[in-house]
């Protein structure tokens, strides 16, 4: 079987720790990626890792024909799909970029891919693992989340995530032969431990770990904390922060467990411990050795008081659980952070 993994937008955050925790299990992947939330360096950092060049597509996704050809020179036992914009904020002001770019990409890649498995020319099973989102259970009536929670959506980049699920559940009922992972991240944060890699946020981060780091480094003044009577045990918004390459694994975890077991699924991908905004800033304090001013600002609209998850149903589906503290990941980001002050723009 081959070993080769198509990863649209795998030159981004979480594709490029992905690209490298699966060259580490003995998987070939290749990135397809038009780098619109992404910088080339990365490509140097993931060579300089793993030692080996890096094979990449530089295309949009939603060139249905040319993603067809991608597959059919390629031949991918499986495709991990990362591509599509991210920012919950620009998402209200601009939806139809959303709906374009990430419901238009996966039916684009889904269509690419259904072509190839058709016609014969890229005759593995459609195997697919989908980067879902948290997001998709709205404003959780309790804490932890299970997967079997009611789903919604509080802006079009959730509802983006929410109608790629249902086609993905469509497709499934109409064609069995598809094998799909469906991966709910919790809330994504750390860099690579070499320092090399990390997230980069093109403008001001929307994020709360990145913003914090940006405060630690010098670049911002302090952090606004954004609310702090929430019913939460110190008032300020509570999540479940995963470590990037405890992600990355949980990817080659659905991966394996998708082209041996061939049983479609959808799961959480977090810690099942939910931190405060306070206690970020602390651990990031720690990570740096400096204080990190803050000050309380008001909430911020479309917040949600607590999200974390149940994390138990990965464990049981795939073996996988997250393993890194919120220490570590403070650190690693740190490392990133100060090593890269701007980034991969040098
Ligand atoms: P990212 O922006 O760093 O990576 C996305 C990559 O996709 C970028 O390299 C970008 O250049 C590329 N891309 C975008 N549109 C494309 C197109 N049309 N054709 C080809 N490439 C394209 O984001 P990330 O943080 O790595 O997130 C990856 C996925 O995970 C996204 O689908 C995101 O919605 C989802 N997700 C992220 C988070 C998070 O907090 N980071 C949380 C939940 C879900
Ligand atoms: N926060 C601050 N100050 C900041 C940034 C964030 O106090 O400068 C707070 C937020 O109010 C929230 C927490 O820090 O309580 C985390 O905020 P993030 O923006 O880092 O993360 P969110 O949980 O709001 O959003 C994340 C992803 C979204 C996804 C959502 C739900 O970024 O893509 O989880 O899954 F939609």
């Amino acid at each position: 079987m081959s070993t080769t993994i198509l990863l649209t937008g795998g030159a981004g955050y979480i594709g490029s720790h992905t690209f490298i925790a699966l060259r580490e299990a003995g998987f070939e992947p290749v990135i397809l990626d038009n780098f619109a939330n992404s910088h080339p360096v990365v490509l140097e950092r993931l060579e300089r890792i793993s030692g080996r060049p890096v094979l990449l597509e530089r295309g949009d996704v939603l060139d249905t024909a040319w993603v067809a050809d991608v597959l059919r020179r390629h031949r991918p036992a499986g495709v991990v799909h990362f591509a599509g914009d991210k920012a919950v904020g620009e998402s209200v002001a601009k939806p139809l970029k959303y709906f374009h770019n990430n419901i238009g990409g996966a039916v684009s890649l889904l269509r690419a891919m259904t072509t190839v498995f058709e016609d014969g020319s890229a005759p593995a099973l459609p195997t697919l693992v989908f980067s879902s989102s948290a997001t998709v259970y709205g404003d959780p009536a309790s804490v932890p989340i299970l997967e079997s929670f009611p789903l919604s959506h509080t802006s079009p980049y959730g509802h983006s995530k929410l109608v790629i699920e249902e086609m993905l559940a469509s497709l499934r009922r109409a064609s069995p032969a598809w094998r799909v992972g469906v991966l709910r991240y919790f809330n994504p944060a750390g860099a690579h431990p070499s320092g090399l890699m990390g997230e980069d946020p093109a403008d001001i981060p929307n994020n709360l770990m990145p913003f914090v780091t940006q405060v630690a480094v010098g670049q911002r003044p302090h952090v606004n904390v954004f609310g702090n009577d929430y019913a939460t045990p110190d008032g300020t918004g509570v999540r479940d922060y995963i470590h990037v390459q405890d992600l990355a694994a949980g990817h080659v975890a659905a991966l394996q467990a998708l082209l041996s077991k061939g049983e479609s699924f959808t799961v959480n991908l977090g810690t099942g411990r939910g931190v405060s905004v306070l206690e970020v800033i602390r651990a990031v304090e720690r990570a740096c050795g400096k204080t990190i001013p803050h000050v309380f600002a008001p909430r911020r609209a479309g917040d949600v008081a607590q999200c974390y998850a149940d994390a138990s149903l990965a464990k049981r589906l795939l073996g996988w659980e997250a393993k890194c503290s919120l220490d570590e990941m403070c650190a690693d980001a740190w490392r990133w952070q100060s090593g890269n002050p701007n980034g991969y723009r040098g």
